[in-house]
């Protein structure tokens, strides 16, 4: 199988970037990353992507530029290393139409909360403050709105009564690292498929491994995707 190649857009730390290129290197997940982007001058992220040798270019917003004309202007950057999915691992924009009609169905990012609840920014914050007991990360392809787009997996992690927003996003950031690669390697394998903005996973019959100190495992649909061999284990 041929390695799928990323574009990672980025505006920060880049933890997440870093799981993905260690995956990578560490024979996990089957796919390259040929680019790294930042909407904002030399984050931390870019350490990571140097350390990997991978090209990493700041695409800065103009004053005044319009989003259209600023997403015109980034994905003809990305297409640039043309990639097979675009990732975004803290991302702080959103992107319009006239991004994502370049990669339909291609572009995929991580939220740290259980979507639909907490949307936008502070997720963690948002869940303590609504006292749930649970929460986690989401990863979904990316549409025009912000955090609604098709699931392709969900992690759960509990909610402590004296969790502050700083250690429950800890908590979850740990599950992110795992969650990330492992949906972008469903994605390299040709496993996902959305049918009416839900995304079928076909497991062919191999159940994915319950990350550490797990509570509930990965959510798994119990869809068959079209042409699949996929036998329900349950
Ligand atoms: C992560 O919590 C991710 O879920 C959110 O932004 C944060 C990025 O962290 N979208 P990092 O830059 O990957 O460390």
């Amino acid at each position: 199988m041929e390695p799928l190649r990323l574009a990672v857009l980025v505006s920060g730390r880049g933890s997440n970037l870093k799981a993905i290129l260690d995956a990578v290197a560490g024979g996990s997940l089957e796919a390259s990353v040929a680019g790294v982007f930042s909407d904002r001058i030399e984050p931390p992220a870019f350490e990571w992507a140097r350390r990997h040798r991978v090209p990493a270019l700041t695409v800065l917003p103009g004053a005044g530029e319009s989003r259209a004309a600023y997403d015109a202007r980034l994905a003809g950057a990305v297409q640039g290393v043309r990639p097979q999915a675009v990732v975004l691992a803290g991302f702080m924009r959103v992107l319009s139409p006239v991004f994502l009609e370049l990669f339909p169905d291609r572009v995929i990012n991580i939220h740290p909360a259980l979507l639909p609840s907490f949307r936008g920014l502070d997720a963690q914050a948002q869940a303590v403050a609504a006292g749930v007991r649970f929460s986690g990360c989401t990863v979904h392809f990316v549409d025009a709105d912000t955090d609604t787009g098709p699931i392709i997996l969900q992690s759960v992690v509990p909610v402590n009564q004296d969790d502050t927003p700083d250690t429950l996003a800890a908590r979850i950031l740990s599950r992110e690292h795992q969650a990330y690669p492992a949906a972008i390697q469903l994605l390299a394998e040709g496993r996902l498929q959305i049918r009416d903005r839900r995304v079928l996973v076909d497991w062919q019959g191999r159940r994915p491994r319950p990350p550490r100190d797990s509570i509930v495992e990965w959510q798994e649909s119990k869809d068959t995707c079209a042409g699949g061999s996929h036998r329900d284990q349950e």
